[in-house]
């Protein structure tokens, strides 16, 4: 199984192949933030991949790609949204908004 490493917080969790970074947080109560409840519609859920490479994540969709072009402006070459992002691979994010705030 995926090992999925989420910062700041340094907490490694399992993942099944094909979960989201979000339904993995989800599981595990990291507390990855998802203002629009995770249907690629805020970027509240921007996540940075840090270690284990870009191929650990599947490649995004063309609406994962076109949400963080309007609506992430410190966007990296190795941002993802997390509740679009599926893993396949360990991997370290960083969760951009933390700590997350209450909704
Ligand atoms: S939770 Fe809103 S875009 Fe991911």
């Amino acid at each position: 199984m995926p090992q999925v490493t989420f910062m700041p917080i340094n907490k490694t969790v399992e993942a099944e192949e094909g979960q989201t970074l979000l339904e993995v947080s989800e599981e595990y109560d990291i507390g990855l933030e998802h203002a629009c409840g995770g249907v690629c519609a805020c970027s509240t859920c921007h996540v940075i991949v840090q270690d284990g490479t870009d191929e650990a994540l599947e490649e995004p969709e063309d609406e994962e790609i076109d949400t963080m072009d309007k609506l992430v402006s410190n966007q990296t070459l190795h941002s993802r949204l997390g509740c679009q992002a599926r893993v396949v691979g360990d991997v370290k994010v960083e969760l951009v908004n933390w700590p997350p705030r209450e909704l």
